[in-house]
């Protein structure tokens, strides 16, 4: 788009605030945020940002004109959870769960072991093509964790593959203790926070521990965490996925930006996610694909905890790439409303990135938006498993 161009032809505009906002317009409150739909509404863009937005009759003249054909306009989604540096797919695994072997962390060593003997160019093409199914689902802001790597210099790529292709970096070397550690974990600890920490702090924003039984106790995350700090790293948990635990509890202890799962909850760990910034990233494509009990997010949203949700794309517990079918789960699995799924998918994620430019269309913010083939953003989760995107725009320009 050129400098200054005004968007029309939107039968339905429904874009989340980052402040509560008290008016009668307003569809529905939910979460911290609120969501508002304008019928026939129109925006400016100028710069990558958006200059003006209201009812397409009100709205000013500006350079260029671009006509939607009376599509419905969203945010666009902020996937705040993937894994996307990786090689192979464990589709075998997926069958075998199908047909009754539980889920469990171990299976990560198989995609460890793809992932080490692929080479760079194949890595980043993976990150590249799976970027870009997003985008074509409405995706535009996209977080990546490392963690299929495992030794220093794998990891080091990892990141610097994440950092160049995607908007967020995370450095999850606590995945799993690879298996040339089995009987040395305490070594493998100390060489994630020391030289693995050292390698790859540079590139990352965040550091993530997978806390669970199976991968990482609650001292040995501390450990991570406390070293991840002192290289200016901000903090997000995978916490509480496969069973309660500490993971929570020490997600808000840290300060964490998110806690990432959040499918076993007990009530203190309500209390403390509703009382803290910390975001409750819930993935029900994990538990869709790896066929366990949803998060209770009713109980998350009805305590006052922010709710995101995010696809957690990776070739274990969940290859998808799709915001909207998490959408789809979310309003039919987990009971959220329509508006609480569309909210968590955009403004929730924006929060648990800590980002206040994304997740929202309002004067000031950058305009990321999804356009759909469809009258409303409801269809998002009556209409599921369709292909309902029609374009996906970032800072204004079309993907
Ligand atoms: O978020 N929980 C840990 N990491 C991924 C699973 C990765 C895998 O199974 O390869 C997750 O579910
Ligand atoms: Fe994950």
């Amino acid at each position: 788009m050129s400098d200054s161009t005004l968007v029309t032809g939107i039968v339905e505009l429904a874009t989340g605030h980052p402040q509560p906002v008290e008016n009668s317009s307003l569809k529905e409150g939910a979460q911290d945020g609120s969501l508002s739909v304008t019928r026939n509404a129109a925006f400016i863009v100028e710069s990558g940002r958006i200059a003006w937005v209201g009812s397409a009759q009100l709205a000013p003249a500006a350079d260029a004109r671009v006509d939607l054909g009376d599509r419905a306009v969203i945010p666009g989604f902020v996937d705040s959870h993937a894994h996307l540096v990786f090689a192979g797919d464990r589709v075998t695994e997926f069958e075998a769960r199908m047909t009754g072997t539980p889920y469990s962390a171990g299976g990560i060593r198989t995609t460890v072991a793809a992932t080490r003997a692929a080479d760079d160019e194949l890595l980043r093409d993976n990150v590249r093509r799976l970027v870009d199914e997003m985008a074509r689902q409405g995706t535009t802001t996209v977080e990546c964790k490392t963690g299929y790597g495992l030794t220093v210099a794998d990891e080091a790529r990892a990141i610097r593959i994440a950092r160049e292709e995607c908007d967020t970096a995370t450095f999850l070397g606590a995945h799993v203790v690879p298996a040339e550690f089995a009987e040395r974990r305490e070594e493998y600890v100390d060489l994630v926070r020391g030289p693995m920490l050292e390698a790859c702090a540079p590139y990352a924003d965040y550091v993530d521990v997978f806390c669970e039984r199976g991968a990482f106790d609650e001292t040995e995350t501390r450990l991570i965490l406390d070293a991840a700090k002192g290289h200016g790293l901000a903090v997000r948990l995978h916490a509480n996925q496969l069973g309660h635990g500490p993971g929570v509890q020490l997600a808000v202890e840290y300060g964490a930006a998110s806690a990432d799962h959040c499918t076993y909850l007990a009530d203190a760990d309500i209390d403390a996610l509703s009382g803290s910034s910390t975001v409750a990233t819930l993935l029900p494509g994990v538990e869709f694909s790896t066929r366990s009990p949803y998060p209770g997010a009713r109980r998350l949203i009805d305590a006052g905890a922010t709710v995101a949700i995010a696809t957690d794309c990776n070739p274990g517990s969940c290859y998808t790439s799709s915001m909207p079918f998490c959408i789809a789960l979310a309003v039919r699995e987990m009971r959220m409303s329509p508006a609480e799924g569309l909210l968590a998918a955009t403004l929730g994620g924006a929060r648990a990135l800590g980002r206040t430019d994304i997740g929202y269309l309002a004067v000031g913010a950058r305009a990321d938006f999804a356009v759909l083939d469809a009258p409303s953003y409801l269809h998002l989760a009556y209409r599921p498993g369709v292909p309902l995107v029609s374009s996906t725009f970032k800072a204004g320009i079309r993907q």
